[in-house]
């Protein structure tokens, strides 16, 4: 062996060496929203089966809803020297500065469920998130379908200020309304993806609206704040699922109890299994250095009634939400 060759297959064996062989050496950064809904329970105890499953060590740091605790998470897990970072933005703006300190530290960032701002394109490896533009446009033209040209006013449940899925599930929605002349979306608020909050909001729309009288729909970016929704038309006296219809998105197991029920008529499911094809991506990623596609998509399968609620209800309720 020439000594050029010699350097060159020395420096292999150490570069080899320096990798994690499997998924089973990693340590990851979780900077987790925080709990504001039964789907993100979910997704915080899939992460951590999906992680056990392949004996990585996630650390999950939640931070209560707050973009300064994520970034305070994020820069606490470079100064660990982890071996990747996983982060869950409660907002799509502000985060620059922090993931390029992770790109120097040279820290792979995933992006789980929620996307960021394209200034930050060059700064993650790759997102794992549905297309929430599409959850949007399914939710409204499951309406369409079945108002089937009826005259319709909609209320509607945003999301958290400045999230991605906030943003993008409005603008799906409004997408079909502009198709059809019948759609009208008469009042639009955010109930933060809360229960309690979706309860309040939806009662303020009932008063504000001839005590729900000219309410025909409910559209909510996510089912809890569709149960604190329902709640509300209840004690107002109305039918939900019947006198004003439902559509929102997670498919979390209390949407399919009210739906059992004929309180909920539809809603889009979005997989709480983010974390899993994440490590599978780090994990080849630092194994043989395979890069991911940028996005990485998660099915949107809508739900309706005839679905058997009853029995995705009892399959889903041990899932963690
Ligand atoms: O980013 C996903 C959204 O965040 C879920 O639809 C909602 O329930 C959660 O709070």
């Amino acid at each position: 062996m020439t000594s050029k060759a010699l350097l060159a297959a020395t420096a292999l064996v150490a570069i080899t060496l320096s990798l994690p062989a499997t998924a089973a050496e990693l340590t990851v950064g979780f900077s987790q929203i925080g709990s504001e809904s039964g789907w993100r329970a979910a997704e915080t105890s899939v992460s951590k089966t999906e992680a056990t499953k392949r004996k990585v060590t996630l650390k999950i740091a939640d931070a209560q809803q707050k973009q300064e605790n994520q970034i305070k998470a994020i820069r606490s897990f470079i100064a660990q020297s982890v071996d990747a970072i996983f982060l869950a933005p409660v907002v799509s703006s502000g985060w620059d500065a922090v993931l390029k300190e992770a790109k120097e530290a040279k820290i792979p960032v995933v992006l789980l469920d929620r996307d960021i701002d394209p200034s930050g394109k060059e700064l993650y490896l790759t997102a794992v998130t549905s297309d929430s533009v599409h959850e949007g446009a399914v939710a409204g033209e499951w309406l369409a379908k079945a108002v089937s040209g009826k005259a319709c006013n909609v209320v509607e449940l945003q999301g958290t200020v400045g999230a991605s899925v906030a943003t993008n599930r409005k603008k799906g929605f409004d997408s079909v309304v502009a198709k059809n002349a019948n759609l009208k979306v008469v009042r639009s608020q955010t109930g933060d993806f809360t229960r309690a909050k979706g309860k309040e909001v939806m009662e303020s729309f009932i008063k504000a609206e001839g005590g729900g009288k000219n309410i025909c729909a409910v559209y909510a970016h996510n089912d809890d704040m569709m149960v604190g929704a329902i709640q509300a038309m209840k004690e107002a006296g109305l039918k939900p699922g019947k006198e004003i219809l439902t559509v929102s998105i997670d498919a979390v197991p209390d949407i399919f109890k009210a739906m059992a029920a004929g309180e909920a008529n539809a809603t889009v499911e979005l997989t709480p299994n983010m974390a899993g094809p994440a490590l599978d991506a780090i994990a080849a990623f630092k194994g043989k250095g395979t890069v991911p596609p940028k996005w990485i998509q998660t099915e949107s399968k809508l739900y309706t009634a005839a679905d058997d609620p009853q029995k995705i209800y009892d399959s889903k309720k041990g899932l963690g939400y």
